[in-house]
């Protein structure tokens, strides 16, 4: 089977959300720096996976192939703007290998129930980016688990992803970004 990379991107609150409380995305988590790393990101991916709100409110100047997750499909199909996907009737490994023949990188940039999705399917990497500074109380949260209270940060160490440095995207924002890795399997035997 071609090999695929799955990659997630968010831009949070201080509270880990991703959107206000009418579900919309504030200006407050809008930057060019993070933006402009976005897509250079997005030419790196043959793929680009989305829910279907955010598939609707989000134009493809660039034509990017989209895979738009919905309810509404009867598993996947092609329709003039994309893929669509209903992860309850087929499995990611049969929708990526029918979508992404060949394989590659695929991106994941939302929203909260496509991120717990790919959870459970499994990052390669998740790239989250934080507008330091700001709240959206009553939001989107980036994942289901902050609204029990973990952080962003705790829900990726509890799904084998290791946090990379930080760095500074935006030194005016201030924005940063923290790349995290999944964890390679380096436990040996303890008969090896
Ligand atoms: N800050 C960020 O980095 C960031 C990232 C992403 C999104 N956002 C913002 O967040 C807002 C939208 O995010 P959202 O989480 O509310 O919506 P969304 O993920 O864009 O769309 C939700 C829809 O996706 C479909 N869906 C998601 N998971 C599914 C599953 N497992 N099975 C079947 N269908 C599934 C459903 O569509 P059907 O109703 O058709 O079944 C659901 O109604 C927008 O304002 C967007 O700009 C921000």
């Amino acid at each position: 089977m071609a090999a695929v990379e799955i990659h997630g991107y968010a831009i949070v609150s201080d509270d880990d959300r991703i959107a206000d409380a009418e579900g919309r995305m504030p200006d407050v988590l809008r930057n060019d720096a993070d933006w402009a790393y976005f897509q250079s990101e997005l030419d790196r991916c043959a793929l680009v996976v989305l829910g279907r709100l955010g598939h609707e409110a989000n134009p493809n100047p660039k034509q990017r192939l989209r895979l738009v997750v919905s309810s509404s499909s009867s598993g996947l199909e092609q329709r003039n703007d994309g893929w669509w996907w209903n992860p309850a009737v087929l499995p990611w490994s049969e929708a990526s290998r029918l979508a992404l023949p060949q394989g590659g990188r695929v991106a994941v940039p939302g929203g909260r129930l496509v991120f717990d999705l790919f959870l459970e399917i499994g990052y390669t990497a998740f790239h989250l980016a934080r507008a330091h500074g700001t709240r959206l109380p009553g939001g989107v949260p980036v994942f289901s688990g902050c609204l029990q209270g973990q952080t962003a940060e705790s829900v990726l160490a509890g799904s084998r992803l290791r946090a990379g440095p930080r760095r500074v995207l935006d030194p005016a924002g201030p924005v940063s970004l923290t790349v995290w890795q999944a964890e390679r399997e380096t436990r040996r035997s303890s008969w090896s």
